[in-house]
C-alpha cells in the first residue's frame, strides 16, 4: 500500500461522498515538507458541502484529530495537511524492501504480454555510431523496465545487413580488397573500401552498374555473392559483439533486414491486391496524402526493395511471431517520418494492431555542442571511445584508491556505467553532451556518484556486520535527520518504475536514483551510523541495507553494474 492509498483510506472515513480512488487522486505533496507529508485540498468539497474550504479543513481536522492513523493533522487555510505515522511507515517500508529484495518494485500483475523492441540495429560494414549507442542503451533500459513491469520484452537487433550498398562493397572488395586486412580490422577496412568506391564511382559511373549487378546476384541467392556477404556480416558482428560485451547487452534475435528478403514479395502482393500500390516516376509507392504524408516507397525503378518494405515485412513477422501487446522501435528522431509512414501503410491495409507500434525517438550525442560522429575523417570506433573512458576511470581509481582490489573490473564498471548514465540522465529527447571528464566525476549527476554511494553503503554494512533479522527488533529513530526523507523516497520506488515504463523514459529512474543517493549522503553526513548501542546500530544498518537494495536494482535496470568497493 502506498502512502497515498493509506491516507486516502483514512480520509474516506470522514469524506463519505468521495471514493478512496478520488481522494487519492486529489492528494498533493505540500511545497514544503515541514507543512506535512501530504495535503488534501478542501475546495473540491465546498460546493457540495455548502461551506467554505477553510471551514471544511477545520472540520476535518477536528474529526480526525484524535485518530492514531496520523502523527498530526493540521488545517492550514483551505488545506488539510497530514503527517504520516513515521514509526509505522518506516518499519513497513523497510520490512517490505528487506523481504522482497531485488523484487521490490515488481508489478503485482505479471504475464502482461510480449513486447518486441527494436534496438541498437547498427549497419553491417559500417562503424557503430553514437546514435546506435543511444538506441542500445535506452532500448536496453526500457526492456529491463518492461520486464519489471510484468511484460516479456523481446530484444531484436534489426541489423542493417541488406541493400544496394552491399553490392557496392562487393565490387570494391573484389577490385581492391585484402582479406587479411579485413580480418584484422573489419569495420575500418570495409568502411574504407566503401568510401573508396564512392570516390572512384564519381569518375567511373560504370562502377555503380557493377554494384547493382552484385546486389542483384545477392538478392537472387548467388553462391559467391552470398558467401562474401555472409563473411562481411560475420566479421562485423564479431566487432559489434565487443561493444555489446562491454555494455553488458544481449539480444533475443538478430533478424536484420536480410531476414525479410523472402518475405517482401508477400507485402507487395498484398498491396497490389488491395489496390494500394501505385506508380510514381517509375517507382512503386503507397499514396499517403490522406494522412498528409509523402508517399511510402515500396519498390525502386529497378525492382529492388527498400528500407520501408523490409520494415513492413518485419512488422507482420513480429505480430505473427510474438502476438505483441505493443511493439517498440527505439530509433533516433530523424526516422520519425519513416515509422509514421510504415504505420499508416499498415492501417490502410486494415491492420489495427499497427496502432500498437510505437516509435521511441531520442536526441543526438554532441561533443562541444556539435553532433558527435564516429565516422568523420579517420574512423573513430565506439569501442575505442569506451576503452578510453575505462582507462580514465582507472586513472581516477589509481589516484583515489590505489589499494583497491580488482581495479580492472571496477574501472570497467565505472567507465561503462558513466557512459550509460550520461546517456540516461536526461529526457531521451534531449541531446546529450559527451564529455568524458564530466561524466566520470564522483560528484554531481553521474553514474560514478551513484556507484560510489552504493559502495560506501556496502562498506558500512560490512563494517557493522549487518545481519538480516527479518525485521525483528530493529528500532528506528525516526527523528534522525534525513531518515524520513529517505523513507519517503524509498517508498516511491514502485511508482517510479511504473511511470518510467509508461513514458518509456529511463531518466525518471535515473533522476530518482540521484535523489535517493543525495538523501543517503546527507543522512550519512549527519548521523554516525556505527555509534551508540547495538540496537541503534542495527536499526540504522537496516536502513542502509535497504538503500543498497534499491540503488543496486535501480542501476541494474538502467544497465549499470554496482561495485561493492570502489
Ligand atoms: N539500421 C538502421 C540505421 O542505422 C536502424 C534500424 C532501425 N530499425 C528499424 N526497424 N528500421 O539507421
Amino acid at each position: 500500500m502506498t502512502i497515498q492509498d493509506y491516507t486516502a483510506k483514512q480520509l474516506k472515513t470522514v469524506i463519505e461522498d468521495k471514493t478512496v480512488e478520488e481522494i487519492k487522486r486529489l492528494l498533493e505533496i505540500p511545497p514544503n515538507r515541514s507543512m506535512g507529508d501530504l495535503a488534501f485540498p478542501c475546495f473540491i468539497l465546498a460546493k457540495q458541502w455548502r461551506k467554505s474550504p477553510v471551514h471544511i479543513a477545520k472540520e476535518l481536522e477536528e474529526k480526525l484529530g484524535g485518530s492514531e492513523a496520523f502523527d498530526t493533522i493540521k488545517a492550514e487555510g483551505p488545506y488539510l495537511n497530514v503527517f504520516l505515522p513515521k514509526k509505522t511507515v518506516t518499519t513497513e517500508v523497510i520490512n517490505e524492501v528487506l523481504s522482497k529484495g531485488s523484487n521490490y518494485g515488481n508489478a503485482p500483475v505479471q504475464d502482461k504480454g510480449s513486447v518486441p523492441m527494436d534496438l541498437s540495429s547498427p549497419n553491417i560494414a559500417k562503424p557503430f555510431s553514437m546514435g546506435h549507442l543511444r538506441s542500445t542503451v535506452i532500448g536496453n533500459a526500457i526492456a529491463n523496465l518492461a520486464e519489471k513491469n510484468g511484460y516479456s520484452p523481446v530484444r531484436i537487433n534489426h541489423l542493417g545487413d541488406w541493400g544496394t550498398q552491399f553490392g557496392k562493397l562487393m565490387t570494391a572488395y573484389e577490385k581492391w580488397g585484402d582479406e587479411q586486412a579485413v580480418k584484422q580490422s573489419p569495420i575500418k577496412e570495409l568502411n574504407a573500401l566503401y568510401v573508396e568506391f564512392h570516390e572512384k564511382a564519381k569518375e567511373d559511373p560504370s562502377l555503380d552498374d557493377e554494384g547493382r549487378a552484385w546486389f542483384k546476384k545477392l538478392e537472387d541467392g548467388d553462391v559467391e555473392a552470398t558467401k562474401l556477404w555472409k563473411w562481411f556480416r560475420d566479421e562485423s558482428l564479431k566487432e559489434f559483439q565487443k561493444i555489446y560485451d562491454l555494455l553488458g547487452v544481449s539480444f533475443d534475435s538478430y533478424h536484420g533486414e536480410s531476414f525479410y528478403n523472402d518475405k517482401m514479395q508477400a507485402v507487395a502482393d498484398e498491396l497490389i491486391e488491395k489496390k494500394l500500390l501505385v506508380e510514381s516516376e517509375g517507382a512503386m509507392v503507397v499514396d499517403l496524402s490522406d494522412f498528409d504524408l509523402p508517399p511510402a516507397l515500396i519498390k525502386k525503378k529497378d525492382g529492388a526493395s527498400l528500407y520501408a518494405t523490409r520494415d513492413l515485412a518485419a512488422a507482420h513477422y513480429r505480430k505473427n511471431t510474438y502476438d505483441f501487446v505493443e511493439s517498440l522501435y527505439i530509433v533516433g528522431h530523424e526516422q520519425s517520418l519513416h515509422f509514421e509512414q510504415v504505420k499508416k501503410v499498415l492501417l490502410k491495409l486494415g491492420y489495427e494492431w499497427a496502432d500498437d507500434m510505437k516509435h521511441i525517438p531520442f536526441g543526438m550525442i554532441l561533443q562541444d555542442g556539435k553532433k558527435m560522429s564516429t565516422r568523420k575523417g579517420k574512423t573513430v570506433l565506439l569501442e575505442e571511445v569506451l576503452k578510453q573512458t575505462i582507462e580514465r576511470a582507472k586513472e581516477n581509481i589509481e589516484t583515489k584508491n590505489p589499494s583497491l582490489e580488482n581495479k580492472e573490473a571496477v574501472a570497467e564498471m565505472v567507465g561503462v556505467g558513466a557512459v550509460i548514465f550520461n546517456d540516461l540522465r536526461q529526457s531521451r529527447l534531449n541531446d546529450v553532451e559527451f564529455d568524458i571528464e564530466q561524466m566520470l566525476r564522483f560528484e554531481g549527476e553521474t553514474g560514478p556518484y551513484i556507484q560510489y554511494t552504493y559502495a560506501r553503503a556496502c562498506t558500512l554494512l560490512d563494517k557493522g556486520e549487518w545481519k538480516d533479522m527479518n525485521g525483528h527488533g530493529a528500532p528506528y529513530n525516526v527523528e534522525e535527520p534525513y531518515l524520513w526523507d529517505l523513507v519517503l523516497t524509498l517508498e516511491k520506488f514502485p511508482g517510479v518504475i511504473e511511470r518510467a515504463y509508461k513514458e518509456y523514459e529511463p531518466s525518471i529512474l535515473s533522476r530518482y536514483l540521484i535523489e535517493l543517493a543525495r538523501y543517503f549522503n546527507q543522512y550519512y553526513g549527519k548521523v554516525r551510523i556505527l555509534s551508540g548501542t547495538a540496537e541503534e546500530q542495527s536499526g540504522r544498518l537496516h536502513l542502509v541495507k535497504v538503500v543498497t537494495v534499491v540503488l543496486e536494482e535501480g542501476l541494474r535496470l538502467l544497465g549499470i553494474k554496482a561495485p561493492e568497493k570502489m
